[in-house]
């Protein structure tokens, strides 16, 4: 049974539900960094955790935090990345659907910690009973003191918007995003200036994935060390993995990293193999922008090591004989699929 963090409390009826969630231990995290933590701490939690950003690049996520610009005095902010628009990709919204107070409880932590004031969460257009999901959530929050001004009487201020997108494969590129986020059309922007530097409104900006944020409150309570003993090497922690097409459970999971890919594939646990038997023919591992493997490389490396769910077993044979984790989303094709026409279709 794999370790879970971000489905730990999936199944506690009416976890949506404020209420319920701050019951089950909700929101103590917000507690702990803001009395007990400077922004710095957090940080350093974050880095020590070793997680990497969720949303497909796998960026570490501390160090990524610790680039954010501190001495132009402007204003900083923390841009949710929910458009989740990566074909095949569906943890996200399962995520923010189930347990919507996880995310704005992590984007509390992590706006904290980049001393941000005023963050955003950029939801695609696609997930409109979402989006009332989280505004929901996010007055309950207001409500309860979580939010708005001298929050917990700390002095720490901080107001969170959702933003709805108009549904855009691109808006998911963090630049494109902030830019849709600014009312313009959703080009990318070149690089540099990284956004860290000169994001929304030219102001100092840290996008991270909806996945990436809700995993914060479980390192900030039970501390970036424990956090790194889960997973394998540089890959540490737990993934949600979206599971579709032509296997028997499509879902979605929460494994740790390290599990093999023969396990993830075969076990009733997970997928439960193939769908009505049929031969396995293709495997896109994590989401339609990276390569397809066939079975021959899926469940082994060229080098005939077992193919295991971190960031360096699947991307070991770069573009030829490897894939990418990306964003998780794990799609399998039996033989009747056509590899061609499921291209074009991409
Ligand atoms: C074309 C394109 C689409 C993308 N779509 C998404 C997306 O839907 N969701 C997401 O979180 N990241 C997406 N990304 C990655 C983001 O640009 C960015 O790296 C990510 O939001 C950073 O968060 P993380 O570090 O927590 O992963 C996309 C990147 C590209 C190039």
């Amino acid at each position: 049974m794999s370790k879970k963090i971000l489905l730990e409390k999936i199944d506690i009826p009416d976890i949506r539900e404020y209420e319920v969630y701050r019951k089950s231990g909700g929101y103590a995290s917000v507690e702990k960094a803001l009395k007990t933590m400077t922004p710095d701490d957090v940080i350093e939690q974050v880095k020590t955790s070793g997680v990497r950003g969720r949303g497909g690049a796998g960026f570490p996520m501390g160090l990524k935090w610790s680039f954010i610009d501190r001495k132009s005095g402007k204003p900083r902010h923390l841009v949710v990345n929910a458009d989740e628009s990566e074909p095949g990709t569906f943890k996200d919204r399962y995520l923010m659907h189930h347990i919507p107070h996880l995310l704005i409880e992590g984007a509390i932590v992590s706006s904290y910690a980049l001393e941000a004031n005023l963050s955003y969460i950029y939801i695609r257009g696609e997930y409109m009973w979402i989006f009332k999901i989280l505004e929901k959530a996010i007055k309950e929050a207001y409500a309860n003191g979580w939010l708005g001004k001298n929050i917990l009487g700390t002095g720490y201020d901080l107001d969170l918007y959702v933003h709805c997108g108009a549904g855009a494969y691109i808006c998911g590129e963090e630049t494109a995003l902030i830019e849709s986020l600014e009312g313009k059309r959703g080009n990318p922007r070149i690089k540099p200036p990284f956004p860290a530097v000169s994001g929304l409104w030219g102001e100092p900006t840290v996008v991270n994935n909806v996945e990436s944020v809700s995993t914060v409150s479980w390192i900030i309570n039970n501390g970036g060390e424990e956090y790194a003993k889960i997973g394998l090497g540089k890959s540490t922690g737990t993934k949600l993995m979206s599971a579709s097409g032509h296997i028997k459970n499509p879902g979605v999971y929460e494994i740790e990293l390290g599990m093999s890919v023969d396990e993830f594939f075969n076990s009733d646990e997970y997928c439960g193999g193939m769908m009505d038997d049929r031969p396995l023919k293709a495997c896109i591992p994590g989401g339609c922008s990276v390569p397809v493997l066939p079975p021959r490389y899926l469940f082994k490396t060229a080098n005939g090591e077992d193919r295991l769910i971190t960031y360096e077993s699947l991307a070991d044979g770069g573009f030829v004989t490897g894939s990418s984790l990306g964003s998780g989303g794990f799609i399998v094709y039996n033989d009747t699929a056509c590899i061609v026409r499921n291209t074009w279709n991409f």
